[in-house]
């Protein structure tokens, strides 16, 4: 959480900075600031509680000048509320002339805070942020050399931290440290950048490197260098950028959710690219790591990860646990850790982060392969920090994604789980070659369904609109159906702030269905009847079941389902695919319902309140 900014070079600092926090404002949007060194003027801040558009109106209203060096920030809060003196750049020393962002929490910020206290420093927030900010112009000024200051109070934190600084005093340099929050450099030519990632700085360069955990950045002009807390010099690693810089802007869409939400035949398309070959072979280079022999030892796979990619990993399981018959278990990152899982040499971790940043699954990671398990990333953000720890990362190419409620980044998600499950089964043999191939040919028409169902949503749109009273929305699915009307719930809590629950249908009579009462709305995902194994008589019974007790039934359903019609209020059709892929069509109806359903209470689709994109903190 917390967007980090830095910038040294020719071009107007404060235009870069601004720049940067509109894209990376989905970490957190809280409160936003910039500061800036002007050579006559000295250190300058600007900071706002509110969205980022509060900061705007305060530099127009006290603008800045123009300025080469810089550093800005958008702030999820944690510890103090989110108003005008809490907001970062925090300054530090009796004259104010160092500037400190950070993103993360400083664990032991009261017993520092004590000592500055003891030492006669008086404080202006209540942000654990500050103390550090008052340690290193202290340490500035009783060594005379910024780096050294910086590192010699960086390596007395404890918790986790993305800090960057600049001083009045020292001009030219920003210095950055990170542990366990992410931060990436961007190289320029003649100019240099820092963000919390890549979307900070992608417009103007498409160079950068990945800092590693303790380290410590020293960002000018012309140069960057890399040095561990204690001291080391490290040769960094460069890589391409490969997001295009207007993939992450608005494009003209309402929103980014709604620009999203149509990028998704091209993200799904994108994720297959140069995996999947016409004749229906997989091909997973990154993988290479895992020969056959690891892959048929398997004993077992964890899926770890949070909120909307958990979901994908529930899908997964159901694809792997069935083309590739090893037992899959799926776990909430959080949870993960704290239950002393079984984890054996023959056991994979499947890590899912769109962003790669989640703390609670970097952590779940770290423990398992601390226990000698593999990792696998599936992670949307090159030089993420999860991509950087794991043994081997399937990249899903769904671009930036902007709006908080993920999108774009599930059905890119659930496509590389497809591809993971179909590679395992060609390596363990567990499908014929026939069968194998058929799926994977299948899987080539996706992004043309997805696009199909993209153009027949103004029903859902309108249903959404007209729904905006609404109080409650159950959600029912069964096999892949249930993670789909989970995901369904969790997208309009996040949006619409209405209580909303996903549930397995075969478990409505085990309780749920006490909650049917005249009106109630419930989207039903209905399975194929097309399936052999069908479940599709038992979804409709479930239907039957609930309209007799007055719910309102919204059936999400394949093209040629006779049936549904004659049991639901309003049917809202997706085309035909394997039923293993539907979650890839059915999904979506789910999301722009969400959408419309915000917008029409006039909410913030994009920012929704109290969340945050990417949480790095536990
Ligand atoms: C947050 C976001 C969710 C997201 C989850 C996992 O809770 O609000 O939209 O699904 O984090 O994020 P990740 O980057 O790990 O996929």
């Amino acid at each position: 959480m917390c967007g980090i900014v830095g910038y040294v070079g020719p071009k107007s600092t404060l235009d870069v900075l601004l720049g940067g926090l509109r894209r990376l404002e989905y970490r957190g949007y809280d409160s936003a600031g910039v500061s800036v060194i002007d050579p006559v003027e000295g250190l300058l801040t600007r900071k706002k509680a509110g969205k980022l558009d509060a900061l705007i109106s305060e530099v127009t209203e006290h603008p800045l000048p123009i300025s080469h060096i810089g550093i800005g920030h958008t702030r999820w809060a944690t510890h103090g509320a989110p108003t005008d003196g809490n907001a970062h750049p925090h300054l530090g020393g009796p004259h104010q002339k160092l500037a400190l962002i950070h993103n993360g929490i400083i664990e032991n910020f009261a017993e520092l805070k004590a000592e500055l206290t003891a030492a006669g420093t008086r404080f202006s927030s209540e942000t654990d942020t500050e103390v550090a900010a008052h340690l290193i112009a202290r340490e500035f000024e009783n060594t005379g050399d910024l780096p050294t200051a910086f590192a010699s109070v960086v390596n007395r934190l404890h918790g986790a931290f993305t800090i960057l600084v600049i001083h009045e005093d020292a001009p030219d340099v920003v210095l950055a440290a990170r542990r366990n929050a992410p931060l990436v450099v961007g190289l320029g030519d003649g100019e240099n950048f820092l963000g919390s990632d890549v979307a900070a700085f992608v417009e103007h360069t498409k160079r950068a490197i990945s800092v590693g955990q303790d380290q410590i950045v020293t960002l000018r002009r012309d140069s960057v260098e890399i040095h561990t807390f204690a001291g080391d010099k490290v040769t960094p690693e460069e890589f391409v950028v490969d997001w295009d810089a207007s993939a992450a802007s608005k494009g003209g869409w309402s929103s980014f959710m709604a620009k999203e939400i149509a990028d998704q035949p091209q993200a799904v398309a994108d994720t297959l690219m140069g995996r999947l070959s016409s004749s229906g072979t997989v091909t997973l280079t990154e993988i290479d790591g895992l020969s056959k022999a690891d892959i048929a030892s398997l004993d077992r796979i964890m899926i770890v990860a949070c909120g909307t990619a958990s979901y994908a990993g529930d899908i997964a399981k159901y694809a792997i646990e069935k083309w590739a018959r090893v037992p899959v278990q799926v776990e909430l990152s959080h949870e993960f850790r704290y239950r002393d899982p079984i984890i054996t040499p023959n056991t994979l971790v499947v890590a899912i982060s769109q962003s790669g940043e989640t703390m609670d699954t970097l952590m779940a990671t770290r423990y398992a392969a601390e226990r000698g398990a593999k990792v696998l990333a599936i992670c949307n953000t090159q030089g993420a920090t999860l991509a950087r720890e794991s043994d081997a990362v399937i990249y899903t190419h769904a671009g930036p994604e902007v709006a908080v409620a993920s999108t774009k980044a599930l059905v890119a998600q659930i496509t590389a789980g497809y591809l993971l499950a179909l590679f395992m089964a060609q390596q363990r043999d567990t499908l014929s070659s026939a069968a194998a191939g058929e799926l994977g040919r299948e899987l080539l028409t996706m992004p043309a369904k997805v696009s199909t169902v993209l153009e027949r949503l103004e029903a859902v749109a309108t249903l959404g609109r007209d729904m905006a009273d609404a109080k409650s929305v159950l959600f029912l699915g069964r096999n892949v159906g249930f993670p789909v009307a989970m995901e369904g719930a969790l997208k309009l809590k996040e949006l619409a702030y209405i209580h909303a629950e996903g549930f397995a249908a075969g478990e409505l009579k085990h309780g749920p269905i006490a909650l049917i009462e005249t009106g109630q709305p419930v989207i039903v995902i209905v399975p194929s009847p097309r399936d052999s194994e069908t479940l599709h008589p038992k979804v409709i019974s479930n239907i039957q079941e609930i309209r007799a007790r007055g719910a309102i039934v919204i059936a999400i359903a394949e093209d040629g389902d006779q049936l549904v019609g004659d049991f639901a209020e309003h049917v809202i059709f997706v085309p035909q695919a394997e039923p293993m892929f539907a979650p890839l069509l059915t999904v979506i109806p789910l999301q722009r319902f969400a959408l419309e359903l915000s917008t029409a209470k006039g909410l913030d689709v994009d920012q929704p309140r109290n969340l945050a994109k990417s949480v790095t903190v536990e």
